[in-house]
């Protein structure tokens, strides 16, 4: 789908994109004219970004780890930001291994994960079934999403199998809400993104319970924000679990990460989050969900 615009069609949606506060207007231009094949879709898409429509939602897609993931209104849009969530969980990620996508949204992080280890087992869960809806067509082949509660769809047969659980839960404080962006506060929903009081409620729930999951040795990381990492490194130790804080500056990105200590050194563990090429890939397990 692609329109082949005059120089006048394209001037005119860049001056009102422009006109609109579009810092980009250039390239969201073009597009939204790759994405439209008659002049009214035009119209109607310059229209809703004009409106403030997050421009994810006015093509359908956005971009995440070079991938093309489907979004669409009332699905979180996944951020660069957590480009760093899923590149760290793949170089924690065995070959063949059984991976968890909390709070998948549209199933951005456990698809980029398959995509930088192959054959590994994917599930992901969501409490908003517009969410699971959409997880399901970005995961088409690859995993699959479930509706529920944190870990409640997830079948009891993979208690202490899972090698990494990965979570880009909720986390914006109650009372910071209204000072996001217009975009995030006005078009995703409130689920989306309010984590509680401090922002922590359903990380630290994640936290709780994440060590009956784990594989001996295996993993769980939260995306969080530096002001959160303490509290969600407390919230390891007290299940029992070790942790440190992963930062990417490029990323702007914060990441806990939480092992069981008693079967996997500190060290065992620095070593493989250095070692950040995906690795090979021994095939499935035979974990069927
Ligand atoms: C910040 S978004 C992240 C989505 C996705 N992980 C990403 O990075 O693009 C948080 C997601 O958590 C989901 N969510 C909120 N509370 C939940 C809960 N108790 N159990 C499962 N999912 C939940 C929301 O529906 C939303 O899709």
């Amino acid at each position: 789908m692609s329109l082949v615009a005059t120089p006048l069609q394209r001037t005119a949606v860049i001056t009102r994109l422009r006109e609109a506060g579009c810092v980009f207007a250039e390239e969201e231009a073009q597009l939204l004219l790759d994405s439209v094949d008659s002049p009214a879709q035009l119209d109607d898409a310059v229209r809703h970004r004009a409106d403030g429509m997050p421009l994810e939602y006015v093509l359908g897609w956005a971009g995440f780890c070079d991938l093309r993931l489907q979004v669409e209104a009332g699905v979180f849009i996944p951020r660069r930001r957590t480009e760093f969530l899923a590149a760290t969980a793949a170089t924690l990620t065995p070959p063949g291994g059984l991976v968890l996508d909390l709070c998948c949204g549209s199933g951005a992080v456990g698809r980029a994960i398959a995509a930088a280890v192959p054959g590994i087992t994917l599930i992901a869960t969501d409490i908003d079934p517009a969410a699971v809806a959409c997880a399901n067509r970005n995961l088409a082949g690859v995993g699959r999403a479930l509706q529920g509660d944190l870990f409640a769809p997830v079948p009891e047969s993979l208690l202490r199998r899972i090698d990494v659980v990965v979570a880009n839960a909720p986390y914006v404080p109650t009372d910071k809400f209204s000072m996001l962006p217009a975009e995030a506060r006005d078009h995703e929903p409130v689920h989306t993104l309010d984590g509680g009081p401090n922002g922590t409620s359903i990380q630290r729930r994640i936290a709780a319970d994440a060590a009956a999951w784990l594989a001996p040795n295996g993993h769980v990381l939260i995306e969080t924000s530096r002001a959160q990492a303490p509290i969600i490194t407390t919230a390891f130790a007290q299940s029992g679990l070790t942790a440190r804080t992963a930062y990417s500056a490029d990323h702007e990105a914060t990441v806990v990460i939480g092992w069981q200590m008693a079967l996997m050194s500190a060290s065992s563990s620095e070593e493989a989050l250095k070692d950040a090429s995906p690795r090979g890939n021994d095939g499935p397990r035979g974990v069927t969900v």
